[in-house]
């Protein structure tokens, strides 16, 4: 039985049609989730067959895996269902014998570092200046220009 017997989390279809609008809550453009998203297994997160949530997990090595986008609708968010994909993205990924699973936010994303802190994440670097190296306008989040990238890490051996 899970946390939200309602709930479930399923394999996203090859003929399905990609759910930009929800992706767009994590990442800033169409072109930076097309570089990632056809590479990439994508999960969805249902309430009574009606999408609730989505996370997008990345084989980056062959035996890590990268959580490249993960965000739950607005009206849903705060009931723990972030946390509930992020232990799923887990258990995936240590059925397919991955060594590691890494998932990466700005360093201004608070309650993002701290959800994935509690998830088991922890600090592992810190990439300087990414978000104005990689996006081709400066992305500003309440008022503050995003700029260094933090990548968190969770060992699953
Ligand atoms: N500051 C700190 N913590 C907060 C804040 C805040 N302002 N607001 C809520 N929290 C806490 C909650 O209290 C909760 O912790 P608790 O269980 O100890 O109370 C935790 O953050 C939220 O946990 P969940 O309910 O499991 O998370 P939620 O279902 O809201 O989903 C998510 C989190 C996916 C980040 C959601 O907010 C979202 O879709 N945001 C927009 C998209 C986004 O930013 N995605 C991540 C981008 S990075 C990437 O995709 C790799």
């Amino acid at each position: 039985m899970t946390q939200f017997p309602e709930v479930q989390i399923r394999k996203f279809l090859p003929d399905e049609e990609i759910p930009y609008s929800l992706l767009l809550l994590a990442d800033e453009t169409i072109e930076a989730i097309d570089s990632y998203i056809h590479n990439s297994e994508i999960y969805i997160l249902e309430q009574e067959n009606s999408t609730i949530g989505i996370y997008v997990a990345m084989l980056i090595e062959p035996d890590v895996i990268e959580i490249k986008n993960i965000a739950v609708k607005e009206e849903f968010h705060n009931q723990g269902f972030g946390l509930f994909m992020l232990n799923d993205a887990k258990k995936r990924a240590k059925e397919k014998n991955c060594k590691s699973i890494i998932i990466c936010t700005p360093d201004i994303a608070h309650k993002q570092l701290y959800l994935y802190q509690k998830a088991g994440f922890t600090i592992y670097d810190i990439k300087k200046n990414y978000y104005p190296m990689h996006y081709p306008k400066p992305i500003f989040e309440d008022g503050v220009q995003l700029k260094d990238m933090v990548i968190l890490k969770q060992d699953l051996r």
